[in-house]
């Protein structure tokens, strides 16, 4: 059996991802905030484990929790969030709030379960989704350095890891259907889709099909690499 952890399985994408992953045949460990994810039965994972990831001793209570979880060989760092305060009005936990979800738990979830999948001898993948933001910067100052910070941990990792079989990738989305995109006001949506060649907006399982082929073999030649799945959003 091969699992997969999934952080943010009770958002947009997170739901897509799973329900793409159990149709591959993953089991599906979700970790989020309480509360079970709304949508259809096959978005739900296999097991769910509450977890705040700004937390960090409730990060190191999950991994306790995934002890018994034999055969995990994908971590997919989902979970995400944002803080749209401008330059002049931001604090520093506003900074830090958004760090320990978006990077620091991306760190130490892909720290432990790399250490597991080492001493199993599996191998494994790891797929971060950082933001086309991390790219291209973005003025929610916070998102967009968590997710340029995702991208640097993703090559970094993917160096200390590849001789360990493990592959580290990221996805960098534009601006996908999510409850995080419908927060976007409407001025700001009109803007954005003149940057993206396609003049729309993503749907998440145009995401979730690129996480199962980075999970899976058919991508066993990549490993650092940023993929954008952003209708030609390129500047
Ligand atoms: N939707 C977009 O346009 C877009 C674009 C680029 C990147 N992304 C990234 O995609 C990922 C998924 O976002 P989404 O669009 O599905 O948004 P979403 O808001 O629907 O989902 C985000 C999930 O992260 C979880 N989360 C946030 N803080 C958490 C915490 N402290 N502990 C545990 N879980 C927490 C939320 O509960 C939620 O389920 C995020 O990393 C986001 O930054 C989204």
């Amino acid at each position: 059996m091969r699992t997969c952890v999934l952080t943010g399985s009770n958002g947009g994408m997170g739901r897509a991802i799973c329900a793409e992953m159990r149709r591959s045949g993953y089991r599906v460990v979700g970790l989020d905030r309480a509360g079970s994810a709304a949508g259809k039965p096959e978005e739900q994972p296999d097991r769910f484990i509450a977890c705040d990831l700004s937390d960090m001793d409730d990060v190191r209570r999950a991994l306790d929790a995934l002890r018994d979880e034999a055969g995990i060989v994908t971590l997919v760092n989902c979970a995400g969030l944002y803080e749209k305060k401008g330059v002049f009005e931001l604090t520093l936990d506003d900074l830090d709030r958004v760090l320990a979800v978006n990077l620091r738990a991306p760190f130490l979830l892909s720290q432990e379960l790399a250490r597991r999948m080492v001493a199993a001898g599996t191998g494994g993948s790891i797929v971060n989704i950082a933001s086309i933001n991390g790219k291209l910067g973005s003025p929610i100052i916070p998102y967009g350095t968590s997710k340029a910070g995702l991208i640097g941990l993703t090559r970094s990792m993917a160096k200390t890891l590849a001789p360990h079989g493990i592959r580290v990738n990221a996805i960098a989305p534009g601006t996908i259907d999510t409850p995080m995109a419908a927060d976007v006001d409407a001025t700001q949506m009109e803007r954005q889709m003149y940057s993206v060649a396609m003049g729309r907006v993503g749907r998440p399982v145009e995401i979730a099909t690129v996480v199962r082929f980075l999970a899976g073999d058919d991508s066993s030649y990549m490993t650092g690499s940023v993929v954008d799945v952003a209708g030609g959003w390129m500047s």
